[in-house]
């Protein structure tokens, strides 16, 4: 599951609509780094199949550690979602989270 990218480097995420920001070392995920720096990110499965942890990606790369199409449905691809649980950084990146947010399966009923 890892092994991509460069293990040393560091990439800076800014969430946009708090102004927040953190670092990211190449090897953990979005989420775990979030949480490692004390913000609240929404979290629920981790595993990447309830969306709770989607963001919309502003600016900067991820790489998708599974496939967030199985979870986020097509207008959420094209508006720029990703799942936070299931990425790491290519790049600096900055991120929208709404903090109030649920899991996708409460949505669709
Ligand atoms: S926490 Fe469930 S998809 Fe990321």
């Amino acid at each position: 599951m890892f092994g991509f990218g460069d293990k040393n480097k560091v990439h800076k995420v800014t969430i946009s609509n708090t102004g927040q920001s953190f670092e990211v070392s190449g090897k953990i995920n979005l989420l775990q780094a979030a949480h490692n720096a004390g913000i609240e990110w929404p979290c629920d499965c981790k595993v990447g199949s309830c969306g709770t942890c989607r963001a919309i990606l502003k600016e900067g790369k991820v790489k998708e550690l599974a496939d967030f199409a199985y979870t986020l449905d097509g207008d959420m691809l094209k508006e720029g979602y990703i799942l936070a649980c299931q990425s790491s950084l290519k790049s600096d990146i900055t991120v929208e989270v709404n903090f109030e947010q649920k899991g996708l399966d409460n949505l669709k009923m």
